[in-house]
């Protein structure tokens, strides 16, 4: 004779809920799937604008390139030509002086697009950075003798200290830092520039005496066309000298820096690897 023994569940519970868990899951499954397309197309269309808007600027900085030489060299003609009254070879020299200036702005908005487009060419060599500072410091020399500022070149580097950089973008790095210490100096301050080595590391800092930049600005500091509020000032500027240093520094596989107190001056610094 055969005892069964059984139990009853009542599992229609159970059931309901795995099968609303597995709605869930479907449901959850599909919003993911949407907001991952929806993110895909976002980032292909903001990829799209951001090519455009590179594309543009470069086309744009080129076609004003071409006629602003055409003013450049006229109107240098025209401020050495003895056959004009002197009043119109002043006028021509201030001609010249815009134009420079445009120029100079024009090559800067190509190297931001030539940089957010990903285009930037480096020629990566082994550089004596001593060189590379002592012609930055000439380049800029007269300019700071205009503004009254004191640089003081502190590189204690042999010839044989070499890094691995390109040598005419790192030239414009260490201008650039040393006409924002020259710019945004107070009156007869002066611009420090000292080396450093550490491990396989050479630090370039540029010091100044200036007004230093505020704490709660700090962060914005390489922002593009964010001037943290000098915008309406006396010093003239386009903001954006900071950001494409940053890209060049970081393209050599290098870092930037800086520190900064309110009222007494800020340095800047850039390290790069030493190629010894
Ligand atoms: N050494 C400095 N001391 C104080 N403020 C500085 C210094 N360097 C930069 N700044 C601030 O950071 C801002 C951004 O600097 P950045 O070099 O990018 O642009 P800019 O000097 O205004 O214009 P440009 O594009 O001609 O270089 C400056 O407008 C200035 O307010
Ligand atoms: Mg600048």
């Amino acid at each position: 004779m055969v005892h069964l023994i059984g139990s009853h569940i009542d599992i229609t519970e159970r059931k309901q809920a795995e099968a609303e868990l597995m709605q869930h899951r479907q449901h959850l499954e599909e919003q993911v799937a949407l907001r991952t397309a929806e993110l895909s197309s976002a980032r292909d269309a903001a990829e799209s604008a951001n090519k455009a808007k590179s594309e543009f600027l470069a086309s744009m900085s080129h076609e004003l390139r071409t006629p602003l030489n055409a003013i450049l060299g006229y109107s240098q003609l025209m401020g050495t030509d003895p056959s004009l009254s002197e009043n119109i070879q002043d006028q021509a020299h201030e001609i010249e002086h815009a134009g420079k200036h445009l120029l100079l702005l024009v090559n800067d908005m190509i190297d931001l697009a030539r940089i957010e487009a990903g285009k930037l060419d480096l020629t990566i060599e082994t550089v004596s950075a001593k060189s590379v500072i002592s012609a930055s410091l000439g380049m800029v020399t007269s300019m700071a003798e205009k503004q009254g500022i004191l640089l003081i070149n502190e590189c204690r580097l042999g010839h044989d200290e070499s890094v691995s950089a390109d040598p005419n973008r790192l030239t414009q790095v260490i201008i650039n830092l040393l006409t924002n210490a020259i710019k945004y100096n107070r009156p007869q301050g002066t611009v420090r520039l000292t080396c450093t080595t550490c491990d396989d590391k050479l630090r370039i800092s540029v010091t100044d005496t200036g007004s230093g930049i505020p704490a709660e600005k700090q962060e914005r500091i390489f922002n593009a066309f964010d001037r943290l509020g000098r915008e309406n000032g006396a010093v003239e500027g386009t903001g954006i000298g900071l950001i494409i240093t940053k890209r060049i520094v970081e393209a050599m596989s290098g870092t930037i820096g800086f520190e900064s107190t309110l009222n007494q001056g800020s340095t800047f610094w850039v390290e790069l690897c030493l190629s010894n």
